[in-house]
């Protein structure tokens, strides 16, 4: 699998800024990660991300979705540098153009809550029970500026409390988490992770124990955040409306790849991998999206412990062929800004 991943969605809806501005000194995306490889070992070592290639432009939204176990949460640890031990991470990640993997820890600690922030996928462990909510806001911003006066990250904690427009700050501010209701600990997490003005937010399931009413707020609150600061979005979600509804873009993972991309409008009117078609089930009308988990795909995904020769998609395929076992179909631009990794893509004819 190679790079040719290279920024087709900064050529789609008119972005904020210009191809000039974005991205760093190279003038490239925002994140560009390459050939990704994340080798867990054990026992048996598995592969849980296998050669994903994406880019991020500046100020875009870009959903990742897939099945459970496809990789979105490990290659989003792996940007963060948040992966355990046991894990090998090889190929490359730029952020800005700057490479993060094997990046020493204190500078990887600098970029992480600071130029890059997550919202983790389980936020009732990811709050401390026993630190009011102030005091974690409050942490966090002097984890980024130990220079900032108690009285200034005081300032600093209400006005994010009021950004993520989290009710009666001040009164919050002393509060712990179980005090706080699901959505309003979300808001906690999203302030603290706002707190450094990050340039690429990574939003894990960051509504998914929340009610639809609670997600749909959360969700036009990150949009306008992400609007007025002009931070790129990575958003995983199993919610087809969500990602319809807010993502710029969509990648579909397979098995720790990327098997297909395109902005959202022309994903969902022109689905071209069969995994696709079935992840988005009945897909949902893009004008009004309804709340639609992704749909369940039959068939089992595969083994990461055993290396896959052919598209690893093809034992469930209904349009694998044998050379589909056979050879692994890349991941490539096949149209203007669509890319898709298969043999046999729906509704196109078969090239002679
Ligand atoms: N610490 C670990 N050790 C070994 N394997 C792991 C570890 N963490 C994750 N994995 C494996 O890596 C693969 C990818 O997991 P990941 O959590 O990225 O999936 P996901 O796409 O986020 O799924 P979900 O939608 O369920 O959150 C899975 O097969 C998982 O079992
Ligand atoms: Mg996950």
């Amino acid at each position: 699998m190679s790079a040719n991943d290279a920024g087709p969605a900064a050529t789609g809806e008119p972005a904020v800024v210009s191809q000039a501005e974005e991205g760093g000194a190279a003038g490239g995306p925002l994140l560009e990660v390459t050939d990704l490889r994340v080798d867990f070992h054990g026992a048996r070592t598995v592969r849980a991300v296998d050669g994903l290639s994406y880019t991020v432009p500046r100020a875009r939204t870009v959903a990742l979705i897939g099945e459970s176990g496809s990789g979105k949460t490990v290659s989003s640890r792996a940007i963060m540098g948040l992966l355990p031990e046991s894990a090998r991470v090889v190929g490359s990640i730029r952020f800005e153009g700057e490479e993060l993997i094997g990046l020493p820890e204190p500078k990887m600690r600098s970029i992480r809550g600071g130029s890059i922030a997550m919202i983790f996928q389980d936020p009732a462990r990811s709050l401390n029970p026993t630190m009011r909510i102030g005091a974690q806001i409050t942490e966090a911003i002097h984890t980024h500026d130990r220079s900032v006066s108690d009285a200034a990250a005081f300032d600093h904690a209400i006005e994010l409390m009021e950004l993520v427009r989290l009710p009666a700050a001040r009164e919050r501010f002393r509060q712990y988490p179980h005090q706080l209701s699901g959505g309003m600990r979300q808001r906690v997490m999203i302030a603290m992770a706002l707190s450094a003005r990050p340039k690429l937010l990574i939003a894990d399931e960051a509504t998914t124990a929340l009610d639809v009413t609670t997600q749909a707020q959360i969700m036009e609150l990150l949009r306008d955040l992400q609007r007025r600061l002009g931070m790129a979005v990575i958003m995983i979600s199993h919610d087809l409306g969500l990602a319809a509804s807010f993502a710029d873009d969509v990648l579909v993972m397979y098995a720790g790849r990327a098997v297909e991309r395109a902005p959202t409008r022309k994903l969902f009117s022109q689905v071209r991998m069969q995994y696709t078609r079935a992840l988005l089930g009945a897909i949902p009308r893009l004008e009004n999206p309804p709340h639609l988990p992704l749909a369940a795909v039959p068939g089992q995904p595969p083994d990461l412990s055993v290396q896959q020769l052919g598209c690893p998609f093809a034992p469930r395929c209904p349009a694998a062929s044998q050379k589909c076992v056979e050879v692994r179909p890349p991941f490539a631009e096949q149209e203007p800004e669509h890319l898709w990794a298969c043999w046999h893509p729906a509704g196109v004819e078969p090239r002679s």
